[in-house]
């Protein structure tokens, strides 16, 4: 099921997100004690994180009961001003009241092979605990909440359009290198955020308008539009845009 919410302005967009995060957070704490939230990178993010350390949504949050996983990391150090945790970490989880011990960084200063097989199995051992009737793990992280953001060129996390990544099925994390941003990254692959419960993309600002319009409402062309690839098979994906974002999407009932 996709699902398009449409916010007058980035402050409301913000909000909406805001709440929308909260209310997943309270029903996932109150079904299995714990919410599962994967943190986009990039700048657009970096306002919904203001906005969920303070109130409402700061209280509202059990965040001892949150635990926190990225989407996606450049390989670079933590400290380094391109860390997409670092930006996490400025903006969001340095203030709230958030146990280290739950936030899963992804290890962007190690050899990224290793940091992706690293990250990979943090993760496994997260969903471990989640063993069907027969005591089997998981097949796919089935995370509560993934934040996702768009690229101007179709990428969201660290898929890249005609990259390898794209057409990984087996693995729940890999590094490559990116020649359109030059550097290695680390991300989630598609089946490990097609496993998600919810799925949300937060796009703002015209500049995103034609490439929102293609990824909407044009052909399919996954291979070069990689975030067409994203759609929860057992959960619900949700676009989160604001006006001068949608102004070019086809208006609907
Ligand atoms: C990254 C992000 C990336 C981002 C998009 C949108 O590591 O850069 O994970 O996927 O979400 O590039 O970035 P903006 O929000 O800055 O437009």
């Amino acid at each position: 099921m996709v699902q398009i919410d449409i916010q007058p302005d980035a402050a409301s967009l913000m909000h909406a997100t805001a709440e929308r995060l909260t209310a997943l957070a309270g029903e996932a704490i109150s079904a299995r004690g714990r919410f599962s939230l994967v943190l986009s990178g990039g700048s657009t993010p970096k306002a919904l994180y203001a906005l969920l350390t303070a109130e409402p949504y700061v209280t509202q949050i059990d965040w001892a009961r949150v635990q926190v996983f990225f989407g996606d990391e450049r390989c670079v150090p933590p400290s380094d001003e391109r860390s997409n945790y670092r930006m996490a970490r400025e903006t969001l989880l340095d203030r709230v009241p958030l146990p280290a011990t739950n936030v899963h960084r992804m290890r962007g200063e190690d050899p990224p092979a290793a940091a992706a097989a690293a990250y990979e199995r943090d993760i496994r051992s997260y969903f471990a605990g989640c063993t069907d009737e027969a005591g089997t793990a998981p097949a796919w992280p089935r995370f509560d909440f993934v934040l996702l953001g768009m690229g101007d060129n179709g990428h969201t996390a660290s898929l890249f359009p005609g990259t390898a990544a794209l057409r990984e099925q087996t693995r729940w994390v890999v590094a490559q290198y990116v020649e359109v941003v030059q550097m290695w990254r680390i991300t989630l692959t598609v089946p490990a955020i097609n496993a998600a419960a919810n799925v949300a993309f937060l796009v703002a600002g015209a500049a995103k308008a034609d490439m929102l319009q293609r990824l909407v409402d044009g052909p399919r062309d996954p291979d070069v539009l990689p975030a067409q690839m994203i759609h929860p098979h057992d959960g619900r994906l949700t676009w989160l845009v604001d006006e001068p974002a949608a102004t070019k999407l086809r208006k609907r009932g």
